[in-house]
């Protein structure tokens, strides 16, 4: 079990998110009509999403994609997580995935390209070989994890629309339905949650569609059935419960970016070297260590990024 030892360095829940998100909290938890008894008993509202009771994966294959770093548990990667549409504290999202149904479930690629499509879920799961790829996620509240993702490369979805060549940047979209996800009745962000790549980034052989994890599909808390995952970036960019990607020419609105933009950057490559406004982004906690490591530069992915933005000021594009 995890001990959370709160260090000077390290940012309280409370500076994390602007404050008024952070208030938000307390009145989702009233509009929940949640009793103390619930609160205090997470593990029966997750039970609905315990590992035994999800789908095994067929056909995962293992991919040359894995750190060597001791990966996190089941219960580390499934009840410390941020999904705003079901609840801002870290473990509202196991409390309350129970809300998220994912059947049915499609995606619509469109926007500049030949062939606009819309993917139903169970199309996807049969059709695009699956990999198994151990990535670091940083999150960026300071916080890191070893998840092993089951999914397939962004490219191989965008080469089945063919985008046109004035596609330069691709934008994505969650669900949106407040009657279903507790989160959305509120406008703690402007929903739905929205946020974009550029081109090159989208067919980087790193970016991930994610189906499932530890070789099972996505529990909901984790943005089943099908989220991103771009491993070089602050968490926030890993959309989750994607129902639209659409192919655009300029560069599109992001939620955090919206929100808060001079914490918030589109770029949100890992850098330790800028800072984050309101704490320093030099270290992270590794989720169930005590000590705190050291980030790396694009999270440890440099080699395999760097290339993207030659030229670039990272301070200034952060
Ligand atoms: N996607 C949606 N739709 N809503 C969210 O609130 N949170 C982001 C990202 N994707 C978020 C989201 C943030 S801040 C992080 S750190 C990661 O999801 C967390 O992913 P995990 O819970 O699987 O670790």
């Amino acid at each position: 079990m995890l001990i959370r030892i709160p260090r000077r360095s390290e940012p309280r829940s409370s500076e994390i998110t602007p404050e008024s998100v952070w208030r938000e909290r307390r009145r989702f938890v009233e509009a929940m009509g949640l009793s103390g008894i619930a609160l205090a008993a997470p593990g029966l509202a997750a039970a609905a999403h315990r590992q035994d009771a999800l789908r095994v994966l067929k056909g995962v294959h293992p991919s040359q994609w894995k750190v060597d770093e001791p990966v996190n548990s089941f219960k580390d990667i499934t009840h410390y997580n941020n999904f705003y549409e079901l609840g801002t504290d870290k473990r509202d999202p196991a409390r309350f995935a129970r809300h998220l149904k994912t059947r049915p479930w499609s995606v619509v690629v469109d926007g500049l390209c030949e062939k606009p499509t819309r993917f139903d879920i169970e199309d996807i799961l049969s059709s695009f070989p699956l990999e198994e790829r151990i990535y670091r996620l940083r999150c960026v509240e300071a916080w890191s994890m070893v998840i092993p993702w089951v999914g397939f490369p962004l490219s191989a979805l965008l080469d089945r629309v063919r985008p046109l060549s004035s596609a330069r940047y691709v934008a994505f979209e969650s669900i949106y339905d407040p009657k279903m996800l507790p989160g959305q009745k509120r406008r703690v962000l402007d929903w739905p949650y929205r946020e974009g790549l550029r081109m090159d980034e989208a067919r980087h052989p790193l970016t991930l569609l994610a189906v499932g994890l530890y070789g099972k599909e996505l529990p909901g808390q984790n943005g089943a059935p099908i989220r991103l995952v771009v491993p070089w970036k602050y968490g926030f960019k890993s959309i989750k419960s994607i129902v639209r990607i659409r192919l655009v020419d300029k560069q599109p609105p992001t939620t955090w970016n919206l929100i808060a933009p001079e914490e918030y950057g589109f770029y949100a490559n890992v850098n330790p070297e800028v800072d984050h406004p309101r704490w320093s982004q030099k270290k992270e906690r590794r989720i169930g260590e005590f000590l705190r490591r050291k980030t790396l530069m694009f999270n440890g992915y440099e080699e395999e990024v760097a290339s993207l933005y030659a030229g670039m000021d990272l301070n200034r594009y952060y």
